[in-house]
């Protein structure tokens, strides 16, 4: 593939990567950001290499990260940043998790890296070059029925509607005899699930956009379909996600909109 900001974006997330790795194999103390959110020095030091390494190519470029970064969602161009998707897995010694970067221009994704350094694993997506995975390209899934796929999904950090929402419709798919749930616990690897075929679907009720920056391109060059959890287009801003095959993205939303907590919206 070739675009000289996925180049970019490939060595900083591997800057990411190997601190947060550092992290995970030394230990780490974990604070609350807020109920039930947590970070700790290694989300904060992999986000600062990042951006410096994006900074030193791009210095006019805007950035939202997670942790320090607030850059305008607007801009021309925009690199959406996961220094450590997977937080809470990191903090239970769950090897899942990844950095994710993204950049898009003009509102538009243009290249996406997912990498989780703990397994050397790569998903890098460009905007009409497809999606591969440690160099192989991969596809969704061709299911055709919900009776064969299994759903991802996520819990934002929420004890109230947005659980209460999620739960109902986990009870619904059910119904539709859906092979199975998995919550795995970061919502950038989810994406990459979709893409790879392994998950028929994917859906969170809230999501930020450095979670979806890069995995919702890396659907999309995978042949899948992302929109919001009421079918429109996902905007660059807290929203609901729901990522699946294409096939069945209808049949899905009409479950998983029926339960979005619209108050929420
Ligand atoms: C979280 C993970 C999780 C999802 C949460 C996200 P973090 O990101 O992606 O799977 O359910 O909504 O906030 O906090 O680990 O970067
Ligand atoms: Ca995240
Ligand atoms: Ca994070």
């Amino acid at each position: 593939m070739d675009s000289p900001e996925l180049m970019i974006a490939l060595e900083a997330a591997r800057l990411g990567g190997e601190i947060v790795r550092r992290y995970f194999e030394s230990g780490v103390t974990m604070r609350t950001k807020e109920s039930f959110n947590l970070v700790s020095d290694a989300d904060v030091e992999s986000e600062q290499a990042i951006v410096e390494r994006i900074r030193r190519s791009y210095p006019g470029h805007a950035v939202l990260a997670e942790e320090a970064h607030r850059g305008d969602a607007r801009a021309e161009h925009l690199w959406l940043i996961d220094p450590l998707d997977g937080t809470n897995n990191f903090a239970h010694q769950l090897p899942h998790f990844a950095v994710s970067i993204a950049y898009w221009q003009a509102g538009v994704p243009q290249c996406g890296v997912v990498y989780n350094p703990m397994r050397e694993d790569w998903y890098v997506a460009a905007r009409g070059q497809g999606a591969e995975h440690n160099g192989r390209r991969v596809r969704v899934s061709a299911a055709s029925r919900l009776d064969e796929i299994l759903v991802g999904l996520g819990f934002y950090y929420d004890r109230g509607t947005i659980m209460e929402a999620t739960l109902a419709a986990i009870g619904d798919l059910f119904r539709q005899q859906i092979h199975g749930i998995r919550r795995f616990g970061a919502a950038a690897l989810d994406l990459c699930a979709v893409a790879e075929g392994q998950f028929g679907a994917f859906f969170e009720y809230e999501l930020w956009p450095w979670d979806w920056g890069a995995g919702l391109l890396f659907v999309e060059e995978a042949g899948g379909r992302v929109t919001n959890c009421l079918g429109g287009a996902v905007p660059l801003a807290p929203t609901s996600i729901l990522a699946s095959n294409g096939v069945l993205h209808d049949a899905l939303l009409d479950v998983v909109s029926r339960h979005y907590p619209v108050q929420n919206a």
